[in-house]
C-alpha cells in the first residue's frame, strides 16, 4: 500500500517535469560541478565523459524526517544541492514528514511553484494571494490529494491528524530556494530594528522582541 501511494507520489514529480518553467537546456544534460569557481545561472557542468549514473541519483525518500522540532515537521529537499544531476533541468522534489499536528510553518519559494501530494494522513493547505487582496486560499487534503502552491506565494501545511502525515513535493526549479517568514522577519542576522517590526506590525517593541529571541 505505502509503496503503490509512493509511486503516486513520484508521478506527481514527472507531470512537474512535464510543465517546468525554467528555460529549457541547451545539452543533454550539465551535471553540477560544485568545486567549479566559474558562477553561471546555476552551477558549472561537469565534463559529460566523467557523468556516472550515481550523478544523477538520490536515495532516501523512503526514510521519514525527525520531526522532533518545535514546528513538527521535517523537510528532505532533493534540489540540485543533493543531487547534481537536476542542474539546469527545472525540477526538483522533496519529502515532508509531519508529527500528529505538526506544521509546515508559512514560507515561500521565490523561485518555484510547487505541487505537493499528500501519500499518507490528512493536511490542511493553504497560500494567500498577493497585495491588494491577500485572500487566503486553503483546503484540507487526504491521501492522494495534489494542491498547487502558485510561485513565490507564502504558503503553510498542517497535520490535522492524531497521526503522521507524509507529503511529497515537487518543484519547477531545481533550486526552488526557501524564505521562512518568521525566520527572514524575526530571526535575520543581524535583526532588523525592533521599533521597524513594532510599527510594520503595530505591537510594541517589547512583544518583537520577545519574538525575535525566539528565532
Ligand atoms: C530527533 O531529533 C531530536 C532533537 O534534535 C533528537 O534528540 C533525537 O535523537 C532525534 N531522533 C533520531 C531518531 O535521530
Amino acid at each position: 500500500m505505502a509503496g503503490r501511494s509512493f509511486i503516486a507520489g513520484l508521478a506527481v514529480l514527472l507531470i512537474a517535469a512535464a510543465i517546468a518553467a525554467e528555460q529549457s537546456p541547451l545539452q543533454d544534460f550539465c551535471v553540477a560541478d560544485p568545486s567549479n569557481a566559474v558562477l553561471v545561472n546555476g552551477l558549472a557542468c561537469k565534463d559529460p565523459k566523467t557523468v556516472q549514473a550515481n550523478d544523477f541519483f538520490f536515495s532516501g525518500l523512503h526514510l521519514a524526517g525527525n520531526t522532533s522540532n518545535a514546528v513538527g515537521s521535517r523537510v528532505t529537499p532533493v534540489t540540485v544541492g543533493q543531487l547534481p544531476g537536476l542542474n539546469t533541468l527545472g525540477v526538483a522534489v522533496a519529502r515532508i514528514d509531519y508529527a500528529a499536528w505538526g506544521i509546515n510553518p508559512p514560507h515561500t519559494h521565490p523561485r518555484a511553484t510547487e505541487l505537493l501530494t499528500v501519500i499518507e494522513g490528512r493536511l490542511e493547505v493553504g497560500f494567500v494571494t498577493s497585495n491588494p487582496d491577500n485572500r487566503f486560499i486553503s483546503k484540507v487534503l487526504s491521501k492522494g490529494d495534489a494542491f498547487v502552491f502558485p510561485q513565490g506565494l507564502i504558503h503553510f501545511q498542517r497535520n490535522i491528524g492524531k497521526t503522521k502525515a507524509i507529503a511529497i513535493a515537487a518543484f519547477g526549479s531545481q533550486n526552488p530556494g526557501v524564505i521562512t517568514i518568521a525566520n527572514a522577519v524575526f530571526g535575520s542576522m543581524p535583526d532588523i530594528a525592533t521599533d521597524v517590526l513594532a510599527k510594520a506590525f503595530q505591537v510594541d517593541k517589547k512583544l518583537i522582541s520577545q519574538i525575535q529571541s525566539k528565532f
